[in-house]
Protein backbone atom coordinates (compact mmCIF):
# COMPACT_ATOMS: atom_id res chain seq x y z
CA UNK A 1 0.00 0.00 0.00
CA UNK A 2 3.39 2.42 -0.01
CA UNK A 3 2.82 5.84 -2.33
CA UNK A 4 4.97 5.02 -4.74
CA UNK A 5 6.93 8.75 -4.62
CA UNK A 6 10.44 9.54 -3.52
CA UNK A 7 10.62 9.46 0.48
CA UNK A 8 13.74 9.70 3.06
CA UNK A 9 13.00 8.40 6.24
CA UNK A 10 13.66 11.40 8.54
CA UNK A 11 11.91 9.99 11.54
CA UNK A 12 10.39 7.03 13.83
CA UNK A 13 7.13 5.34 12.11
CA UNK A 14 4.86 4.27 12.45
CA UNK A 15 3.93 6.62 15.51
CA UNK A 16 2.68 4.74 18.54
CA UNK A 17 -1.03 5.01 19.34
CA UNK A 18 -1.95 4.87 22.81
CA UNK A 19 -5.32 4.68 25.00
CA UNK A 20 -6.11 7.91 27.13
CA UNK A 21 -7.08 5.91 29.84
CA UNK A 22 -6.87 8.64 33.17
CA UNK A 23 -8.22 11.37 30.56
CA UNK A 24 -11.28 9.49 29.16
CA UNK A 25 -12.39 8.23 32.89
CA UNK A 26 -12.47 11.92 33.32
CA UNK A 27 -14.32 13.38 31.07
CA UNK A 28 -16.68 10.33 31.50
CA UNK A 29 -17.57 10.28 28.10
CA UNK A 30 -16.20 8.74 24.44
CA UNK A 31 -12.93 6.47 24.60
CA UNK A 32 -10.41 8.41 23.68
CA UNK A 33 -6.98 7.10 22.01
CA UNK A 34 -3.86 9.14 20.99
CA UNK A 35 -1.87 9.10 17.26
CA UNK A 36 1.93 10.00 19.09
CA UNK A 37 3.31 12.35 15.88
CA UNK A 38 4.81 14.29 18.56
CA UNK A 39 6.94 11.07 18.65
CA UNK A 40 8.39 11.40 15.13
CA UNK A 41 11.38 11.90 16.30
CA UNK A 42 13.10 14.32 13.79
CA UNK A 43 14.23 17.77 16.03
CA UNK A 44 11.92 16.81 18.82
CA UNK A 45 9.20 15.94 16.56
CA UNK A 46 6.07 16.45 15.02
CA UNK A 47 3.79 16.42 12.26
CA UNK A 48 6.31 17.77 9.52
CA UNK A 49 8.29 15.48 9.96
CA UNK A 50 5.78 13.47 8.23
CA UNK A 51 5.79 16.36 5.14
CA UNK A 52 9.31 16.24 5.02
CA UNK A 53 10.23 13.02 4.33
CA UNK A 54 8.58 13.82 1.18
CA UNK A 55 9.68 17.21 0.36
CA UNK A 56 13.23 16.68 0.91
CA UNK A 57 13.26 14.66 -1.85
CA UNK A 58 12.17 16.86 -4.32
CA UNK A 59 14.53 19.61 -3.11
CA UNK A 60 16.93 17.31 -3.68
CA UNK A 61 15.68 16.16 -7.05
CA UNK A 62 16.11 19.81 -8.01
CA UNK A 63 19.47 20.05 -6.99
CA UNK A 64 18.69 22.30 -4.29
CA UNK A 65 21.45 23.67 -2.25
CA UNK A 66 19.29 25.89 0.22
CA UNK A 67 16.16 25.14 1.99
CA UNK A 68 14.07 28.40 1.87
CA UNK A 69 11.09 28.75 4.36
CA UNK A 70 8.49 30.45 6.45
CA UNK A 71 6.69 30.45 9.33
CA UNK A 72 5.86 32.45 12.73
CA UNK A 73 8.22 33.38 15.09
CA UNK A 74 7.40 29.56 17.39
CA UNK A 75 6.61 27.78 14.09
CA UNK A 76 7.43 23.88 14.53
CA UNK A 77 7.65 23.60 10.93
CA UNK A 78 10.89 25.44 10.77
CA UNK A 79 12.19 24.17 13.69
CA UNK A 80 11.81 20.65 12.03
CA UNK A 81 13.01 22.10 8.65
CA UNK A 82 16.13 22.97 9.73
CA UNK A 83 16.48 19.74 11.99
CA UNK A 84 15.98 17.94 8.20
CA UNK A 85 18.77 20.44 6.81
CA UNK A 86 20.92 19.45 9.21
CA UNK A 87 20.73 16.23 8.54
CA UNK A 88 20.67 15.76 5.18
CA UNK A 89 23.63 18.41 4.95
CA UNK A 90 21.60 21.29 3.45
CA UNK A 91 22.02 25.11 4.19
CA UNK A 92 18.80 26.09 5.95
CA UNK A 93 16.78 30.01 5.62
CA UNK A 94 14.15 30.68 7.56
CA UNK A 95 11.66 33.67 7.33
CA UNK A 96 9.73 34.14 10.68
CA UNK A 97 7.30 36.32 10.88
CA UNK A 98 5.64 38.49 13.67
CA UNK A 99 2.03 37.13 14.44
CA UNK A 100 1.53 37.99 18.28
CA UNK A 101 1.48 41.52 19.05
CA UNK A 102 3.30 42.72 22.47
CA UNK A 103 5.20 39.05 22.36
CA UNK A 104 7.00 38.63 25.54
CA UNK A 105 11.19 38.56 25.26
CA UNK A 106 10.77 34.73 25.58
CA UNK A 107 8.58 34.16 22.48
CA UNK A 108 11.36 36.42 20.74
CA UNK A 109 14.32 34.04 21.68
CA UNK A 110 13.46 30.94 23.55
CA UNK A 111 11.48 27.71 22.15
CA UNK A 112 11.62 27.02 18.93
CA UNK A 113 13.51 30.27 17.67
CA UNK A 114 16.18 29.02 19.81
CA UNK A 115 16.45 25.06 17.82
CA UNK A 116 16.10 26.63 15.12
CA UNK A 117 19.51 28.35 15.25
CA UNK A 118 20.57 25.37 16.92
CA UNK A 119 20.00 23.20 14.46
CA UNK A 120 22.20 26.26 12.23
CA UNK A 121 19.04 27.74 10.50
CA UNK A 122 19.66 31.35 9.30
CA UNK A 123 16.84 33.38 10.46
CA UNK A 124 15.75 36.74 8.80
CA UNK A 125 12.88 38.45 10.62
CA UNK A 126 10.25 39.87 8.24
CA UNK A 127 9.42 43.75 8.71
CA UNK A 128 6.05 44.20 9.82
CA UNK A 129 4.21 45.56 7.03
CA UNK A 130 5.83 42.99 4.25
CA UNK A 131 4.25 39.99 3.40
CA UNK A 132 6.17 36.49 4.28
CA UNK A 133 5.89 34.92 1.36
CA UNK A 134 6.85 37.95 -1.01
CA UNK A 135 9.84 38.72 1.30
CA UNK A 136 11.07 35.25 0.90
CA UNK A 137 10.59 35.14 -2.75
CA UNK A 138 13.07 38.40 -2.97
CA UNK A 139 15.45 36.89 -0.84
CA UNK A 140 15.61 33.57 -2.87
CA UNK A 141 16.08 36.04 -6.14
CA UNK A 142 19.02 37.52 -4.26
CA UNK A 143 20.18 34.53 -2.95
CA UNK A 144 19.98 33.10 -6.93
CA UNK A 145 21.88 36.21 -7.68
CA UNK A 146 24.57 35.26 -5.54
CA UNK A 147 24.78 31.43 -7.19
CA UNK A 148 22.62 29.29 -4.78
CA UNK A 149 20.35 27.26 -5.87
CA UNK A 150 17.25 28.05 -3.40
CA UNK A 151 13.74 25.36 -3.01
CA UNK A 152 10.93 27.23 -1.76
CA UNK A 153 8.76 24.73 0.91
CA UNK A 154 5.40 27.01 1.91
CA UNK A 155 4.43 27.81 4.92
CA UNK A 156 3.72 24.22 7.11
CA UNK A 157 4.82 22.30 4.16
CA UNK A 158 1.32 21.96 2.97
CA UNK A 159 1.10 21.26 -0.40
CA UNK A 160 0.80 18.30 -2.80
CA UNK A 161 4.00 16.89 -1.86
CA UNK A 162 3.73 17.20 1.84
CA UNK A 163 0.20 16.32 2.46
CA UNK A 164 1.40 12.68 1.02
CA UNK A 165 2.77 12.95 4.36
CA UNK A 166 -0.69 12.26 6.05
CA UNK A 167 -1.90 10.35 3.15
CA UNK A 168 0.83 8.01 4.96
CA UNK A 169 -0.47 8.19 8.61
CA UNK A 170 -3.86 7.42 7.37
CA UNK A 171 -2.38 4.26 5.64
CA UNK A 172 -0.64 3.34 9.51
CA UNK A 173 -3.89 4.25 11.48
CA UNK A 174 -6.19 2.43 8.94
CA UNK A 175 -3.70 -0.58 9.37
CA UNK A 176 -3.14 -0.30 13.27
CA UNK A 177 -7.39 -0.19 13.53
CA UNK A 178 -7.67 -3.69 11.52
CA UNK A 179 -10.92 -3.73 13.38
CA UNK A 180 -12.51 -0.24 12.73
CA UNK A 181 -12.37 0.69 15.99
CA UNK A 182 -12.29 4.44 15.68
CA UNK A 183 -15.04 6.45 14.54
CA UNK A 184 -13.40 10.12 14.21
CA UNK A 185 -9.72 11.61 14.01
CA UNK A 186 -9.73 14.57 15.93
CA UNK A 187 -6.91 17.18 14.58
CA UNK A 188 -5.11 20.72 14.59
CA UNK A 189 -6.01 22.44 11.09
CA UNK A 190 -3.40 25.49 10.24
CA UNK A 191 -2.10 25.20 7.02
CA UNK A 192 -4.18 22.78 6.23
CA UNK A 193 -1.61 20.10 5.16
CA UNK A 194 -2.17 17.52 7.79
CA UNK A 195 -5.24 17.38 7.34
CA UNK A 196 -6.20 17.68 3.46
CA UNK A 197 -3.66 14.61 3.47
CA UNK A 198 -5.63 12.72 5.92
CA UNK A 199 -8.82 13.54 4.15
CA UNK A 200 -7.37 12.10 1.11
CA UNK A 201 -6.13 8.89 2.91
CA UNK A 202 -9.50 8.30 3.85
CA UNK A 203 -10.55 8.38 0.14
CA UNK A 204 -7.30 6.91 -1.05
CA UNK A 205 -7.52 4.01 1.71
CA UNK A 206 -11.53 3.77 1.84
CA UNK A 207 -12.15 4.42 5.25
CA UNK A 208 -15.14 5.29 7.24
CA UNK A 209 -14.21 7.03 9.72
CA UNK A 210 -15.02 11.14 10.19
CA UNK A 211 -12.17 13.54 10.60
CA UNK A 212 -12.95 16.93 12.48
CA UNK A 213 -10.54 19.54 12.25
CA UNK A 214 -10.09 21.69 15.08
CA UNK A 215 -9.17 25.77 13.61
CA UNK A 216 -6.04 26.98 15.13
CA UNK A 217 -6.81 30.38 12.85
CA UNK A 218 -9.21 31.26 10.33
CA UNK A 219 -13.09 30.39 10.41
CA UNK A 220 -14.65 27.36 9.55
CA UNK A 221 -15.24 28.15 6.20
CA UNK A 222 -12.18 29.69 4.90
CA UNK A 223 -10.47 26.25 6.61
CA UNK A 224 -12.52 24.00 4.94
CA UNK A 225 -11.95 25.61 1.61
CA UNK A 226 -8.19 26.00 2.23
CA UNK A 227 -8.30 22.19 2.90
CA UNK A 228 -10.51 21.03 -0.01
CA UNK A 229 -8.60 22.21 -2.07
CA UNK A 230 -5.35 20.95 -1.02
CA UNK A 231 -7.08 17.87 -1.08
CA UNK A 232 -7.87 18.00 -4.49
CA UNK A 233 -4.49 19.33 -5.25
CA UNK A 234 -2.74 16.50 -3.86
CA UNK A 235 -5.85 13.93 -5.64
CA UNK A 236 -4.47 15.18 -8.86
CA UNK A 237 -1.05 14.88 -7.89
CA UNK A 238 -1.64 11.08 -6.55
CA UNK A 239 -4.54 10.11 -9.46
CA UNK A 240 -6.97 9.08 -7.25
CA UNK A 241 -10.71 10.11 -6.60
CA UNK A 242 -10.89 13.91 -4.97
CA UNK A 243 -12.79 13.35 -1.28
CA UNK A 244 -16.25 14.71 -0.98
CA UNK A 245 -16.38 18.22 0.06
CA UNK A 246 -18.71 17.42 2.91
CA UNK A 247 -15.43 14.92 3.96
CA UNK A 248 -13.60 18.50 5.22
CA UNK A 249 -15.09 19.38 8.53
CA UNK A 250 -13.95 21.98 10.71
CA UNK A 251 -14.93 24.07 13.88
CA UNK A 252 -13.86 27.52 14.33
CA UNK A 253 -14.82 27.80 18.28
CA UNK A 254 -11.53 27.40 19.98
CA UNK A 255 -9.23 29.83 18.11
CA UNK A 256 -9.99 32.68 21.02
CA UNK A 257 -8.51 35.95 19.62
CA UNK A 258 -6.46 34.95 17.35
CA UNK A 259 -3.58 32.77 16.09
CA UNK A 260 -1.21 31.97 18.97
CA UNK A 261 -3.03 34.02 21.84
CA UNK A 262 -3.18 31.59 24.61
CA UNK A 263 -7.12 30.66 25.74
CA UNK A 264 -8.07 29.36 29.04
CA UNK A 265 -9.09 26.75 27.47
CA UNK A 266 -6.03 26.20 25.68
CA UNK A 267 -4.37 26.20 29.33
CA UNK A 268 -6.69 23.78 30.99
CA UNK A 269 -6.66 21.16 27.93
CA UNK A 270 -2.39 21.23 28.29
CA UNK A 271 -3.23 20.89 32.45
CA UNK A 272 -5.00 18.10 31.90
CA UNK A 273 -2.84 16.12 29.19
CA UNK A 274 -0.11 17.02 31.22
CA UNK A 275 -1.40 16.24 34.70
CA UNK A 276 -3.47 13.29 33.80
CA UNK A 277 -1.50 11.54 30.92
CA UNK A 278 2.39 12.51 31.55
CA UNK A 279 1.76 13.87 27.68
CA UNK A 280 2.53 17.64 27.15
CA UNK A 281 0.76 19.47 24.20
CA UNK A 282 1.65 23.09 22.89
CA UNK A 283 -0.02 26.42 23.23
CA UNK A 284 -0.74 27.19 19.45
CA UNK A 285 -2.14 23.86 18.17
CA UNK A 286 -2.41 20.32 19.63
CA UNK A 287 -3.70 22.19 22.98
CA UNK A 288 -6.68 24.15 21.32
CA UNK A 289 -7.30 21.29 19.74
CA UNK A 290 -7.37 19.15 22.72
CA UNK A 291 -9.86 21.56 23.76
CA UNK A 292 -11.53 21.61 21.03
CA UNK A 293 -12.49 18.08 21.18
CA UNK A 294 -13.02 18.34 25.25
CA UNK A 295 -15.68 20.65 24.33
CA UNK A 296 -17.83 18.54 21.51
CA UNK A 297 -17.92 16.13 24.01
CA UNK A 298 -19.60 18.32 26.72
CA UNK A 299 -21.47 19.41 23.89
CA UNK A 300 -22.27 15.56 23.30
CA UNK A 301 -20.84 16.15 19.62
CA UNK A 302 -19.58 12.36 20.11
CA UNK A 303 -21.70 9.53 21.47
CA UNK A 304 -20.33 7.74 24.58
CA UNK A 305 -19.67 4.46 22.30
CA UNK A 306 -17.61 6.66 19.84
CA UNK A 307 -14.06 5.79 19.95
CA UNK A 308 -11.61 9.13 18.90
CA UNK A 309 -8.14 9.10 17.95
CA UNK A 310 -6.34 12.59 18.54
CA UNK A 311 -3.31 12.67 16.42
CA UNK A 312 -1.03 14.84 18.60
CA UNK A 313 0.62 16.73 16.01
CA UNK A 314 3.70 18.19 18.62
CA UNK A 315 4.53 21.49 19.36
CA UNK A 316 5.72 20.88 22.46
CA UNK A 317 9.09 22.50 21.75
CA UNK A 318 7.50 26.00 21.75
CA UNK A 319 6.29 25.68 25.86
CA UNK A 320 9.20 27.66 27.11
CA UNK A 321 8.24 30.69 24.75
CA UNK A 322 4.87 30.65 26.79
CA UNK A 323 5.48 30.12 29.98
CA UNK A 324 4.97 33.54 30.76
CA UNK A 325 0.61 32.68 29.19
CA UNK A 326 0.35 30.14 32.02
C1 LIG B 1 2.22 21.23 16.42
C2 LIG B 1 1.43 21.50 15.21
N1 LIG B 1 0.20 20.94 15.11
C3 LIG B 1 -0.59 21.17 14.03
C4 LIG B 1 -0.18 21.98 13.00
C5 LIG B 1 -1.13 22.22 11.88
O1 LIG B 1 -0.76 21.49 10.77
P1 LIG B 1 -1.06 22.11 9.33
O2 LIG B 1 -0.24 23.34 9.22
O3 LIG B 1 -0.64 21.02 8.42
O4 LIG B 1 -2.50 22.41 9.27
C6 LIG B 1 1.10 22.57 13.06
C7 LIG B 1 1.55 23.45 11.97
O5 LIG B 1 2.48 24.18 12.05
C8 LIG B 1 1.91 22.33 14.18
O6 LIG B 1 3.13 22.88 14.30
Amino acid sequence: MNLKFDRISLGHFPTPIEYLQNITKHLNGPKIYIKRDDCTGLGTGGNKTRKLEFLMPDAIKNKADLIVTVGAIQSNHTRQTAAACAVLGLKCLIVLEQRLADAPNAYMTSGNVFLDKLFGAEIIFCPNKKDVKEYAEEIMIERKNKGANPYYIPVGGSNHIGELGYVECMREIIQYDKDNLFTHIVLATGSGGTHSGTVVGKTYFKSNVKIVGISVKDEKNIQEEKVFKLAQSACKYIKCEPPQREDVLVFDGYVGSGYGVPTEGMKEAVKLMATKEGILLDPVYSGKCFNGLQDLILKKYFKDTDKLLFIHTGGAASLHAYEWAF
